[in-house]
């Protein structure tokens, strides 16, 4: 009997009323069908089938505390009793932005919104009317979501290009595109008007890259050279890489910093925070930031659960989530020696990329030589093993990820990876 043949049932049938049978483009890249989730605890995911996996895909990175984290549950539980939504403030919205302000170096003004795709266009923006100028620049291989300015040159697609077909061709007309890591290239672009440089600082959907030293001080000095804005897009790496985000791991400061993920441990919430002098476009009502559901009564519980339970558990979570994701790594190293199936892995605290490759990826460049159908085979293999990894190579750690949990996920690249070289030898 087939493994996944309940989730091929409810995928089929989701097709018929659900366009493309899931509500993301990432989830229908998972082969060999796209699973339905059961039901998920700590760092385990179940399917409708039973089948039960260690989850390395974590939501795509919200899931920092695992599933269900119970911190976040009972603060969301006890607001459930208290009512879901006011056409009014709320109490945990003052104290999750504090907590925001104490948190992240950058911050000290703060405002809510769902997604980080939304919470990009609110950063975008308050830089436009913080200078006066409208030109942003953002850097080959870079994610900041679907919006028609950024969503072009997006990872692994080559060219500068939108990334799906529906954008507007004028949406980017104002998007200059940059080299990451190349000084050169930004110091040109600079030379324009710029309102906002946007990047992930550790650019993490590219491949996991991390920036060359020196790099990040010098495109600092060099856009407050320019007048333009610095905005770190952690909505990836805050709280996840270190607590207060990449901007406290590599000690750079932006002007502005857009967060989401992490933040609401599963509940959609995102935020920007910046300068006062330069969120005071919102605070004085020159730009108007709207939204229904921004900084809602449970997912503004949830963050301020999640915020509080990772500041206070700090020194024990993040040399956790750094050893967790090198146990990994060293797992995609040993497959790469001992079994001929040619695999790479980038990482930082938390947050991996593999890939199949034979040289190690470090750029976008090389992200488009590496092998995407292989490690696609790879990453189904790897959920016949019961390790839940999103098919295009990205890696999530939790802190709920036990030593067992590492093993068991080790010994899974090992065996998947050499199955695939031994089918590869056979078929050659
Ligand atoms: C760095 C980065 N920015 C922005 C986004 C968009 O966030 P969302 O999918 O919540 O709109 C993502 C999503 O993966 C991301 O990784």
């Amino acid at each position: 009997m087939d493994r996944y043949s309940g989730s091929h049932q409810y995928y089929d049938r989701a097709k018929r009323s659900l366009a493309r049978g899931v509500s993301s483009a990432m989830k229908a890249a998972q082969a060999p069908v796209p699973i339905c989730a059961g039901r998920g605890a700590g760092s385990r995911v179940w399917d409708v089938d039973g089948n039960e996996y260690v989850d390395f895909a974590l939501s795509f990175g919200p899931m920092l505390l695992g599933q269900s984290p119970a911190v976040v549950l009972e603060a969301v539980r006890t607001q459930l009793d208290l009512g879901v939504g006011f056409g009014a403030g709320n109490r945990h919205e003052a104290p999750l932005a504090e907590l925001v302000c104490e948190i992240v170096p950058s911050a000290e003004l703060v405002i809510f919104s769902n997604t980080g795709t939304e919470a990009v266009q609110a950063a975008l923006r308050v830089a436009r009317a913080a200078t006066g100028r409208t030109r942003i620049i953002k850097f080959r291989g870079h994610y900041h979501g679907w919006l028609d300015s950024v969503h072009v040159a997006i990872p692994g697609l080559p060219g500068d290009g939108p990334g799906t077909e529906g954008q507007d061709p004028w949406g980017a007309h104002r998007t200059t595109i940059c080299e990451w890591n190349d000084i050169g290239s930004l110091t040109a672009a600079l030379a324009d008007d710029v309102a906002a440089v946007i990047m992930e600082p550790i650019n993490i959907n590219g491949g996991c890259f991390m920036p060359s030293p020196g790099y990040l001080h010098e495109v600092r000095r060099l856009t407050r050279e320019a007048g333009a804005l610095l905005v770190f897009d952690e909505v990836i790496t805050g709280f996840r890489v270190a607590l207060g985000g990449a901007q406290e791991l590599l000690e750079v400061t932006p002007d502005l910093t857009v967060l989401g993920k992490a933040f609401g441990c599963g509940f959609p919430i995102s935020a920007v925070c910046g300068r006062r002098e330069i969120m005071s476009v919102v605070a004085t009502g020159k730009v108007s930031h709207m939204g229904n559901f921004n900084g809602n009564p449970l997912a503004a519980a949830a963050g301020h659960a999640a915020l509080r339970h990772l500041r206070d558990n700090s020194e024990q979570i993040y040399p956790r989530l750094e050893s967790s994701m090198r146990i990994v790594a060293d797992a995609f190293d040993r497959a790469n020696v001992d079994h001929g199936l040619p695999l790479q892995f980038n990482h930082t605290v938390g947050a991996g990329f593999g890939f199949v490759a034979d040289q190690p990826v470090r750029t976008h460049e090389d992200r488009l030589r590496s092998d995407s159908d292989v490690y696609a085979l790879f990453a189904a293999r790897m959920l016949d093993k019961g390790v839940l990894i999103p098919t295009r190579g990205l890696w999530y750690v939790s802190t709920e990820h036990s030593d067992q949990d590492l093993t068991l996920a080790a010994e899974a690249v090992l065996d998947a990876s050499r199955e695939l070289a031994d089918e590869a030898g056979a078929l050659s």
